[in-house]
C-alpha cells in the first residue's frame, strides 16, 4: 500500500460477523485505514440485508451490533480519513443503483454466481428484483466514491469485476473518466474462510448448522468446543496440500493459524509434527480467542454507549454524503438531467 488511496468496502448486517468476515475482510480494513489509506470508507449494508425480510426492531439492533464491531475491530470513526456509515443513511447509494442499472445487462446479472446459487435455493415466491439487481447496488456503492481499492474476500471477485465493467460502459458512453476503476484488495490465504463442518463451503453467517462457523462474539469455551468438532480427516496429519480435497479441512485450520500467528505453512506443520489433530485444534481455537478477545471487550463497552453510536454514525454519514454527492452530480450531468432540480 505505498500509494496513499481511497479504499472502501461493506457489510451485511445480518448476523453478528464471523472469523471469515474478519481475516477475508474487515482486518484489510483496519490495515488500510492504519497504513495505506488516504481516505477509508466502511459501511454497514443494510439496503442489501433486505433482499432477505428482516424483522424490523431486530434489525436495528443489529445494524448496531454491526457498526460496535467494526469499531471494536480497530476502525476509528473519530480519525479525520475514516468514515464508518450505515449505507442507507446516504441516498445517493440508491439514486447511483438506478442510473447504472440503466448501464448493466440483463444477462449480466443472470450470471452471477452468488444470484444463481441463493435463488435455487430460494423457495417460489422468494426471489425478489432487489435479489436479481444487488451487485449493481454493490456498483454504485464503490463507483459512488471513487474507491481505487475495495478489500473483500474472495467471494466477492465477480460483483467487483461487474462493477468495473460498468463503470468501464459508462465512462466510455460519455467519453470521459466519471468513475474510477476500482481494484480488488484480497489476501490470498484468508480470501476464503470455510465453513469448519463442511470444509468444501464457505463459512457463512447464514448457515444453519452453528458449529460451522465462528462468531466475532462466542465465548472462549464455544471457540474451543467449535474448533474441536471442525471436520478434518483421519490422516492425523497437520500438512497443507493445495487443492487436495481430503485435506479441505486441515487446509482450512492452517490458513486460519497462519493469519492469526503469522507463520508459514511449513513453520505450522514442523511445530505440530507428529502431535495430531487434537492439539492442533485446541491451538488454533486459543489462538482466535485472544484475537477476538480484546474486540469483544471493546465491542461490550462501545454497545452499551448509544450516544456513541448515534453521533458517530451520523458523522460517517455526513462525510460519506459530501464525498458522493459530486460522482452523483457528474453522473446525472452527463447523463442530461436538469440541474436545478438537485
Ligand atoms: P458479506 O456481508 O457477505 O461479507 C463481508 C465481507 O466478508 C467477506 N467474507 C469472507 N471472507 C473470507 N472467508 C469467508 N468465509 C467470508 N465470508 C465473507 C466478504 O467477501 C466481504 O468482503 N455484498 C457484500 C457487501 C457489500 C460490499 C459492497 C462489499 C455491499 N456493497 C461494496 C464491497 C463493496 C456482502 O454481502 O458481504
Amino acid at each position: 500500500m505505498s500509494n496513499p488511496k481511497r479504499f472502501l468496502s461493506g457489510i451485511q448486517p445480518t448476523n453478528i460477523p464471523h472469523i471469515g468476515n474478519y481475516f477475508g475482510a474487515i482486518k484489510n480494513w483496519v490495515k488500510s485505514q492504519d497504513e495505506g489509506a488516504l481516505e477509508a470508507f466502511y459501511f454497514i449494508a443494510d439496503l442489501h440485508a433486505i433482499t432477505v425480510r428482516q424483522d424490523p426492531l431486530k434489525f436495528k439492533e443489529q445494524i448496531m451490533d454491526c457498526y460496535s464491531l467494526l469499531a471494536a475491530a480497530g476502525l476509528d470513526p473519530d480519525l479525520e480519513k475514516t468514515a464508518i456509515f450505515a449505507q442507507s443513511h446516504v441516498p445517493e447509494h440508491s439514486e447511483l443503483a438506478w442510473l447504472l442499472g440503466c448501464f448493466t445487462q440483463f444477462g449480466e446479472l443472470s450470471r452471477m454466481t452468488q444470484f444463481k446459487e441463493k435463488s435455487e435455493k430460494s423457495k417460489e415466491g422468494e426471489v425478489n428484483v432487489g435479489l436479481f439487481s444487488y451487485p449493481v447496488l454493490q456498483a454504485a456503492d464503490i463507483l459512488l466514491y471513487q474507491a481505487n481499492y475495495v478489500p473483500v474476500g474472495k467471494d466477492q471477485k465477480q460483483h467487483l469485476e461487474l462493477a468495473r465493467n460498468i463503470a468501464a460502459r459508462f465512462n466510455q458512453a460519455y467519453n470521459d473518466d466519471v468513475f474510477t476503476m476500482p481494484e480488488p484488495y484480497i489476501t490470498q490465504n484468508t480470501a476464503k474462510i470455510m465453513s469448519l463442518s463442511d470444509p468444501l463451503k464457505k463459512m457463512s453467517k447464514s448457515d444453519s448448522n452453528p458449529n460451522s462457523c465462528v462468531f466475532l462474539l462466542d465465548d472462549k469455551d464455544t471457540v474451543i468446543k467449535k474448533f474441536k468438532r471442525a471436520v478434518t480427516d483421519s490422516e492425523a496429519r497437520v500438512e497443507y496440500r493445495e487443492n487436495d480435497e481430503t485435506k479441505a479441512g486441515v487446509n482450512n485450520l492452517m490458513s486460519i493459524y497462519g493469519a492469526v500467528t503469522e507463520k508459514s505453512f511449513s513453520d505450522i506443520q514442523k511445530e505440530f509434527d507428529g502431535r495430531g489433530y487434537g492439539d492442533f485444534k485446541t491451538a488454533v481455537g486459543e489462538t482466535v480467542f485472544d484475537i477476538i478477545k480484546p474486540i469483544q471487550e471493546k465491542y461490550y463497552t462501545l454497545r452499551s454507549d448509544r450516544t456513541y453510536i448515534d453521533t458517530r454514525m451520523k458523522k460517517g454519514a455526513d462525510k460519506a454524503a459530501k464525498a458522493a454527492r459530486p460522482t452523483l452530480c457528474k453522473a446525472r450531468e452527463k447523463i442530461g438531467f436538469l440541474h436545478y432540480i438537485i
